[in-house]
């Protein structure tokens, strides 16, 4: 193994200790993928989807990126979504943020060069949108935190006007999207209260 040695021999390690809980696993598990939820978190390492809700292989879609977006232009965003939700027909879309997000952070702050300028352009705007709240708020990392949770928020209000989302519930489908937060201080999960279940009005 030229490259990267250690993380091929933790993989042959990984795959051993599954298969001596149970043999049939990696066979089971090439056979079915019927996950129930869809996850949308950030990239941030310190947020792993299956880790900090418990869950194995095969048991959730996930799609990650720089502070947990959805942008309805976005094509790799909204395949994962459409698969998830036409194919895989999950019964949840869970969108996960997180408190000392580096990206909710730099979109607080002077503009960055390059894509990712671009890519936190919508957090800006929120930061906008909530500035009346945002700056009657103490502290800097107050104001963070609460950035974090507006965005998870905002993610859910894009995902429920979605024509994939609108579409599987006037078929009747059960769908449910969940706005959370994830504090890397404790390792818990709060559900922010911002679930939708059926089309919003229009408007
Ligand atoms: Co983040």
């Amino acid at each position: 193994m030229k490259y990267l040695p250690g993380l091929f021999s933790n993989n042959r390690r990984w795959a051993a200790e599954q298969i001596a809980t149970d043999n049939r696993y990696f066979e089971r598990l090439r056979n079915i993928q019927r996950p129930e939820y869809l996850w949308i978190g950030c990239s941030d390492s310190r947020v792993p989807a299956n880790t900090i809700i418990g869950l194995a292989p095969g048991e959730v879609f996930v799609h990650r990126n720089v502070s947990n977006i959805v942008l309805p232009g976005d094509v790799n965003c909204l395949s994962v979504i459409q698969y998830a939700v036409e194919v895989l027909q999950v019964a949840h879309i869970i969108v996960c943020g997180h408190y000392r997000c580096g990206g909710v952070r730099a979109a607080m702050g002077p503009a960055l060069t390059g894509p990712i300028e671009g890519w936190l352009a919508p957090l800006r705007k929120l930061c906008l949108e909530h500035d009346a709240e945002l700056d009657a708020i103490d502290t800097p990392l107050e104001r963070w935190d609460r950035l974090c949770e507006l965005n998870v928020a905002a993610q859910v209000h894009t995902l429920a006007r979605l024509p994939v989302l609108r579409a599987a519930w006037g078929r009747g489908q059960a769908l449910t999207v969940h706005g959370w937060i994830y504090d890397l201080s404790d390792g818990l999960l709060r559900d922010l209260d911002v679930c939708a279940e059926c089309p919003p009005a229009l408007g």
